[in-house]
């Protein structure tokens, strides 16, 4: 990895990873590209940014032609309850961006690493120790592309020879970008209502239990699976990755021991709730373990005591930077 191109770049794991990725390679070695989002201030003096629609196969190939790129992390993708909203959109960016993509790593010789999710199982997958290579079947539109998406990758590598890898994210769990419309995205807002509210009216039942990540983990884990030897791996895509397992009135007990005060209620969303219990409660990641080292930092504690640190001190941030410009 020298030259690298992120799509998705201003979206919820782009605006970290491309940050990770520019102290660790050099600002002007990481093209941040985005579509529907401006980058940020910090993204933006880093290193390189440029607008760009995975559709556009043109755009794309000139974009990796002129930076003369050798990895891409291919980020832009609909999320599952949009996606559910507007299937052939979900279909056209996740799919189309994604065939784009490995269309010109095969034309220019770059490796590729595309994030697939939880949502890539399905009612008929064993909920609990989720296995590595076990029944997908996913129900929803987003799940559907996450499993095309491994599959063609996969073909991609052993057709074309394409360096393609991935990983199935869990609910990721950030402060500094919000994600865009996902079933899990409760666990993000919680903290935000917490924080600013000290309640949060929750759209998943109690004890809906899913996998979930911390932003730095997970930024850890797309990085270190691109650096590991390719020798050293037996499976490439869909690798299952998992810190942690809990529902909403988990998370809800443990922000209670740092904001007494806290109180959740719920109001369900039957498409979110549907879409939840279609996934499995708990991935096996023993794969990932054992050919890479995956290895998570932050559980449940450590998680929610650093979000509310973080997530606090950027409200102070905001709430300053807007009492100056008054
Ligand atoms: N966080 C994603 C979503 O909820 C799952 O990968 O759509």
């Amino acid at each position: 990895m020298q030259r690298i191109l992120i799509t998705g770049a201003t979206g919820q794991i782009g605006s970290e990873l491309t940050l990770a990725l520019r102290k660790k390679y050099g600002g002007e070695n990481v093209i941040a590209a985005g579509h529907t989002h401006q980058p940020d201030r910090e993204l933006s003096e880093s290193g390189p940014c440029c607008t760009l629609d995975v559709r556009d196969i043109t755009a794309l190939q000139s974009t990796v032609a002129e930076y003369r790129i050798d990895t891409i992390f291919h980020l832009a993708s609909l999320l599952s309850a949009v996606a559910e909203a507007k299937p052939q959109l979900a279909w056209d960016i996740n799919i189309n961006g994604l065939i784009n993509v490995l269309e010109t790593a095969r034309i220019h010789h770059c490796a590729v690493f595309f994030p697939s999710s939880i949502g890539a199982f399905g009612p008929l997958t064993p909920a609990e120790n989720t296995p590595q290579d076990t029944i997908q079947h996913p129900t929803t539109m987003y799940g559907i592309t996450k499993v095309s998406g491994e599959l063609l990758c996969d073909y991609y590598q052993h057709r074309f020879g394409v360096d393609t890898r991935g990983v199935r994210f869990p609910g990721l769990i950030s402060w500094k970008t919000l994600p865009g419309g996902g079933t899990t995205d409760y666990a993000v807002h919680i903290f935000h209502a917490a924080l600013k509210d000290g309640r949060y009216d929750c759209f998943l039942k109690p004890d809906t239990r899913l996998d979930m990540m911390y932003m730095p983990d997970a930024v850890k884990a797309a990085i270190e699976l691109m650096e590991t030897d390719s020798k050293q791996l037996i499976h490439r895509n869909g690798f299952n990755v998992t810190a942690m397992s809990f529902a909403p009135r988990d998370i809800a007990a443990e922000i209670k021991k740092h904001i007494p005060g806290f109180a959740i209620s719920y109001t369900i969303d039957p498409v979110r709730q549907a879409i939840a219990e279609s996934w499995p409660r708990h991935m096996d990641d023993s794969a990932a373990r054992n050919e890479w080292g995956w290895k998570l930092e932050y559980d449940l504690p450590a998680m929610v005591k650093d979000m509310l640190e973080k997530l606090s001190n950027k409200f102070k941030i905001a709430k300053a930077n807007g009492a100056e410009k008054n």
